[in-house]
């Protein structure tokens, strides 16, 4: 079996999509690491990543946070997500750009779905990016920042943009032309156990459509909305999972964990789009 490392290599072979951060030339192999012509290097992590930021960005997104997604993947609540990301793709195989792609589940999913297509993953948190190396697939994972995407223009047949923030100059960028940008965001009903628990009301729906459909033509939309059974692990999982949570201590969170709901509803729209050129 390749090791992290030599999946990487694999992963950035078969895309081609490295770009400097420096100067903006194309990024190769070089010896152990990838370089530019003008010789700015990018170490490649022993544990399967390049880490494209100076600093690391301390935020909301922990180890634990991860690991709680994780096993709530795992346990497969968000299965038909990924099966609605994968009917609104064109035709063919892809080259998939998941930026803020957390612990990378929906990149390792359709991967393994289609051993045939390449993948990068690019997430702020290092973190996430360590937990994507883990999984199985031939990707190309990435400590960096989406605004500042470490890729060539045009390296994309799609962009994923699951419940992270968007950057649509650069997913227009790095998108070939006629390529598709999915957009996942909540419905009213996301995560609606979570928030009555601690009394907040039903997600408010609009603003990210609206900004969307600003930026976007809106291609097709699948609005996947399931009401889960929950055993109270799961449920605990969920509590630790959201950002949601993020401003609870940690005895907040498992305090939370003790009053379970027995169901937990996803709720989510996926939207297929083309963005519109520059204005
Ligand atoms: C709610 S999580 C979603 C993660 C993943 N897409 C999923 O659905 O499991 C949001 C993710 O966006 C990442 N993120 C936020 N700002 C970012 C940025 N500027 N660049 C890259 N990733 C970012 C976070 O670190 C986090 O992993
Ligand atoms: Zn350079």
């Amino acid at each position: 079996m390749l090791s992290k490392r030599d999946r990487l290599y694999q992963a950035a072979e078969a895309l081609q999509a490295l770009r400097c951060p420096v100067c903006g030339g194309d990024m190769t192999r070089a010896g152990d690491d990838f370089a530019c012509g003008r010789g700015h290097r990018v170490n490649v992590n022993r544990r399967g990543c390049l880490n494209f930021l100076s600093q690391p960005v301390e935020g909301c997104y922990d180890a634990a946070l991860f690991q709680a997604r994780r096993r709530v993947f795992a346990a497969g609540c968000y299965r038909t997500v990924a099966d609605a990301v994968e009917q609104l793709l064109s035709p063919g195989p892809q080259s998939l750009l998941d930026a803020g792609c957390g612990d990378g589940w929906y990149l390792n999913e359709l991967l393994t779905r289609h051993p045939d297509w390449q993948g990068a993953g690019v997430d702020i948190s290092r973190d996430a990016i360590l937990q994507a190396t883990d999984q199985l697939c031939t990707a190309l994972w990435c400590v960096g920042d989406l605004r500042r995407l470490p890729f060539r223009d045009g390296a994309f047949t799609a962009v994923l943009d699951i419940l992270t923030p968007a950057s649509y100059e650069e997913f227009r960028r790095v998108l070939r032309p006629g390529g598709r940008l999915i957009k996942v965001y909540p419905g009213s009903g996301y995560l609606r156990e979570l928030r009555a628990a601690r009394n907040m009301p039903p997600y408010a729906e609009g603003q990210v459509e609206d900004y969307l459909r600003e930026k976007a033509q809106v291609l097709s939309e699948i609005r996947v909305t399931r009401t889960l059974p929950v055993t109270p692990a799961l449920w605990r999982d969920f509590v630790w999972m959201t950002p949601l949570n993020q401003d609870l201590t940690a005895d907040g969170k498992e305090q939370l964990a003790l009053r379970p709901s027995d169901t937990v509803t996803v709720d989510l729209h996926v939207a297929a789009v083309t963005l519109n050129a520059r204005d």
